[in-house]
């Protein structure tokens, strides 16, 4: 469907496609505009969708959450994602102003307070890197647990939780957000068997390129990272938005088939090893030391 867009000061043609047309779903994470969540909610709502949002009650009053909520009509539920009777609130919550069971789920959450300190990985804090690990990755499998024990989530529904090429290949200054996020997209897996087998429903990790939000700017030499990762990419990096349109089309019913996989949306950066520009960069490097 084509129509005018309101919040854009020139006439602008969105495209919508009604992929979520009678979805309802929850979404964790949206902290401010630069958020991949806050697309996700945008796009989400374009297309027909109605949800929840939540994050932590410090994120609400740090960030601008208020202000998404307002323009999706959407209740906003705080909790900390890591305290499972927080989570139950959100889906009893959302399941009680929706008249039943939702459709889809994204869990865009990450935090390790030893990158956000500076903690080099071989000096590392056991009881922050066991904090990363709970909000990271042991979140997702709580969120998972509380809607199979609730029963909360519809036949062919789709839950998303978002990752990182660090959980297969190493980055520097990524720190133990690496293996938060090799356990994440484990998971994915681990339950999305279970998930599958009984009730129809699919578990994935959308592997996203380095994108400058709250939490990509925590991270050791982010505006390096990007610049090599598009100049790797033959597609370039991919943006917040891009990853949104890829978390709807997951949401969505033309991808019913899809589960227990890490999906890379990093316009190729994943399987490259050298590229044109790259070697010819590096083989200018050496002229210069001659
Ligand atoms: N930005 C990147 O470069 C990039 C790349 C790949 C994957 N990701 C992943 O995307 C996801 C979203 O991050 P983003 O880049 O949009 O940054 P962001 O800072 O906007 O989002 C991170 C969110 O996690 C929330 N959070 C932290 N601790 C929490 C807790 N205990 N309970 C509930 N929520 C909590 C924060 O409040 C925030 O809303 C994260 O999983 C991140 O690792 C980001």
């Amino acid at each position: 469907m084509a129509y005018l867009c309101p919040t854009f000061n020139l006439i602008n043609i969105c495209m919508s496609y009604n992929l979520l047309k009678g979805k309802k779903g929850i979404i964790f994470g949206a902290l401010n505009d630069q958020s991949i969540a806050w697309k996700v909610a945008e796009k989400a709502h374009e297309e027909g969708a109605v949800f929840t949002l939540s994050n932590t009650a410090v994120a609400l009053r740090l960030g601008t959450l208020d202000e998404l909520a307002k323009k999706t009509n959407s209740e906003i539920i705080h909790a900390d994602a890591t305290n499972v009777a927080e989570i139950e609130k959100v889906f009893a919550r959302t399941m009680e102003i929706y008249g039943g069971k939702i459709d889809f789920v994204l869990h865009s959450i990450g935090m390790s307070p030893n990158v956000r300190k500076g903690i080099p990985y071989d000096n590392i804090d056991y009881p922050n890197f066991l904090k990363t690990l709970d909000i990271s990755a042991l979140s997702f499998h709580k969120m998972l647990q509380v809607a199979r024990k609730m029963d909360a989530i519809n036949e062919w529904g789709s839950v998303v939780a978002l990752s990182y090429v660090a959980a297969q290949r190493t980055l520097f200054g990524y720190n133990d957000m690496a293996d938060a996020k090799s356990l994440l997209e484990s998971i994915a897996r681990s339950f999305g068997y279970i998930y599958g087998r009984d009730k129809k429903i699919r578990i994935n990790t959308i592997s996203q390129s380095p994108t400058r939000t709250t939490a990509g700017s925590g991270v050791s030499g982010i505006d390096t990272l990007i610049d090599f990762t598009e100049r790797m990419s033959p597609l370039g990096n991919a943006s917040a938005e891009d990853c949104a349109d890829y978390c709807i089309t997951m949401f969505s019913d033309l991808t019913k088939k899809v589960t227990m996989q890490n999906l890379f949306h990093d316009g190729g950066f994943s399987s490259m090893g050298m590229s044109y520009k790259a070697i010819t960069q590096y083989n200018k490097s050496f002229e210069e030391c001659d």
